[in-house]
């Protein structure tokens, strides 16, 4: 069978959404009611259902729990100032999606199954994405082998669901990071640049050590020297330092955020220059001595565009004063305006549903 946007839909009895706490939505705590889920076997997809939302049967040899076939991504929805549901730039999403799937060893997914999926889902569920500022319906798209088989090798069988969790910020207040020196987040010719689980998995043990010295996250540095800075793991970051804008380039150790793409377009639109290139925790301890580190900023889906108020790099630590800060504030607010339809998305970053 070829995969089309036909799908099955079987719509829930009654709602949850009269239970949601609009002023407390904490980030992916509660769920719409309805899911989509497309599973593929022999080579193919099979045809796309929407559901109610509902725990779902595995087998306890299912191969994703052992050997780690599992990817998703983070997207976001908003609604405009008439009420209509838009979806930031998810095409980009379903590309990436579909890069980590080939580094996994795991079929493609159809744009059809993908985007229309997603935008049925969120169509059925619209009254669920919040109308607060920096709120919205995050729409977490995912997959995983489901083979019933203990063995290392690729899956034949898959299962794609999207999921959609209205939320609220993130990181609610400015951030404290660690540059981290001993573990290793991404190495070349890994799978850093894929929104694979793993990735993730082996980032808690790490977090949760910053954690306990009272960090917010961890910054990554290269594997070889811990000297380059890589990403924070939930967000790419951005050092304003004098008058331009840097932050580390793109390769198979960094995930290329959409949300990085568009900071980066929207600094260069005003007027900042930006720079891809590697960046030395050295040139960044230099330039706060001389007071030249001006602005440091996280940037992510679920991140949004996250302050950074401190940066710890072994004894050394670097504060910053984030109410006097210009450029994030600024660039949050017109990437806001764009997301709630305030003003006019000149770049076509959002999608109606
Ligand atoms: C996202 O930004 O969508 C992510 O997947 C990162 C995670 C911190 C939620």
């Amino acid at each position: 069978m070829i995969a089309t946007a036909d799908f099955k839909i079987t719509k829930a009895k009654t709602s949850k959404l009269s239970t949601l706490d609009v002023n407390n939505i904490p980030f992916g705590k509660y769920f719409t009611d309805h899911m989509f889920e497309a599973n593929y076997e022999n080579g193919e997809w099979g045809t796309g259902e929407i559901k109610p939302y509902q725990p779902i049967t595995i087998d306890p040899s299912c191969a994703a729990i052992h050997y780690g076939q599992s990817i998703f991504e983070g997207i976001k929805a908003y609604k405009n100032q008439e009420g209509e549901a838009y979806i930031f730039r998810p095409e980009d999403n379903f590309k990436r999606f579909n890069i980590s799937a080939e580094r996994m060893e795991m079929p493609q997914v159809p744009e059809e199954v993908f985007m229309e999926g997603m935008k049925q889902l969120i169509k059925i569920d619209e009254n669920w994405i919040p109308n607060q500022p920096d709120h919205s319906l995050y729409i977490r798209p995912f997959m995983f082998a489901t083979d019933e088989v203990i063995g290392v090798k690729p899956g034949q069988k898959y299962k794609f669901m999207i999921i959609l969790s209205p939320t609220g910020p993130y990181y609610s207040a400015p951030m404290r990071i660690y540059v981290e020196e001993k573990y290793v987040r991404a190495a070349p010719g890994g799978v850093g640049y894929t929104k694979n689980a793993g990735n993730y998995g082996a980032s808690m043990h790490p977090t949760a050590e910053a954690k306990r010295k009272g960090y917010d996250q961890v910054l990554w540095t290269d594997a070889f020297e811990h000297k380059y800075v890589q990403e924070c793991g939930t967000m790419n970051v951005v050092f304003i330092i004098g008058d331009k804008a840097i932050t580390p380039p793109l390769g198979d150790t960094i995930l290329a955020g959409v949300t990085r793409d568009s900071v980066i377009q929207l600094i260069k639109d005003r007027g900042m220059e930006v720079e891809e290139r590697p960046l030395g925790i050295d040139e960044i301890i230099d330039a706060y001595k001389k007071g030249e580190l001006n602005e440091l900023f996280g940037t992510g889906t679920a991140a949004t565009i996250s302050m950074i108020k401190e940066l710890r790099y072994q004894d050394f630590v670097m504060t910053f004063d984030t109410e006097k800060w210009k450029i994030a504030p600024e660039i949050a607010r017109t990437m806001n305006a764009i997301k709630e339809g305030k003003i006019e998305d000149k770049y076509g970053w959002m999608v109606k549903v």
